[in-house]
């Protein structure tokens, strides 16, 4: 794993966007990974800028997200087509037609996650996929405890996370019980991944999942099976971390 550490979620949000920019420049067909949350805004509001101000065409682009609640349909505020919509497509040339989010007023459940598996893969599978981490080290929806070889399906949430997500609605038992979600083994056959964890609530949780053991128990740290992962992180994010120093030692030299 690349570890950058920047002083601020700004810059470190911006400097993700610049990577995954860069791709699309240099393959206007690139098959992108998306996430929610409130971690990967700062890096839509710069693809928006660079599509504004600098012609970055998404125009050829595909999209995937990881996931969806259960039982919130497109028009639903807290949806996370909505969310989606409102925070980058609505703001960028990417058609319609190649966008991609599970579906979770799907009838049948089973079949529209077997569905989206073979979208991704009939797609060439993703290029670049953004991430978030949950405070209990989730990645999509996948849970702890889950299978580090899920594939898309129909995933429980911790009650944590349905505390931790419970802001965003107007009533805490609003939050559903259940998601649509990529699968860990989705994610893992992306060719590269893009992490992002900012501020000091993300601190512990990010340390585990990029320095501690590979365990179910923190599904991010499987990551650290990928061969390209960058993670992305600013200063307060970065305090658990142990080494430090060396990936400031390491991002000083790959700068030279
Ligand atoms: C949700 C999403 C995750 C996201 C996580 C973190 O649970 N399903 O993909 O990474 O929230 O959210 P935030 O970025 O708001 O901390």
């Amino acid at each position: 794993m690349e570890v950058m550490i920047q002083d601020t979620a700004e810059t470190a949000s911006r400097t993700a966007a610049a990577l995954a920019a860069e791709e699309i420049r240099d393959h206007p067909d690139t098959v992108l990974g998306l996430a929610t949350g409130s971690t990967p805004l700062g890096l839509y509001r710069e693809w928006i800028r660079l599509h504004s101000d600098e012609g970055l065409d998404f125009g050829r682009v595909t999209s995937f997200n990881l996931d969806e609640y259960v039982g919130l349909p497109a028009d639903h505020p807290c949806s996370y087509r909505y969310f989606m919509q409102e925070q980058l497509f609505n703001h960028i040339n990417i058609r319609p037609d190649r966008v991609h989010i599970p579906n979770g007023t799907a009838g049948d459940l089973a079949a529209e996650c077997a569905a989206y598996e073979q979208a991704i893969r009939d797609a060439g599978g993703i290029d670049v996929q953004v991430l978030g981490i949950g405070s209990d080290g989730h990645i999509g929806f996948n849970e702890p405890g889950g299978s580090l070889a899920s594939r898309t399906r129909r995933e429980i949430l911790t009650a944590q996370t349905r505390r931790d997500n419970a802001r965003f609605f107007d009533n805490p038992e609003d939050v559903p019980l259940y998601s649509l979600t990529m699968g860990i083994g989705t994610i893992l056959e992306s060719r590269r991944i893009l992490l992002l964890a900012f501020g000091e609530h993300k601190a512990d949780i990010l340390a585990k999942a990029v320095e501690g053991p590979v365990t179910a128990s923190v599904p991010a740290s499987v990551l650290q099976m990928h061969p390209h992962v960058t993670v992305f992180v600013d200063e307060p994010g970065a305090a658990s971390l142990a080494r430090v120093d060396h990936y400031k030692w390491v991002m000083r030299h790959s700068l030279e």
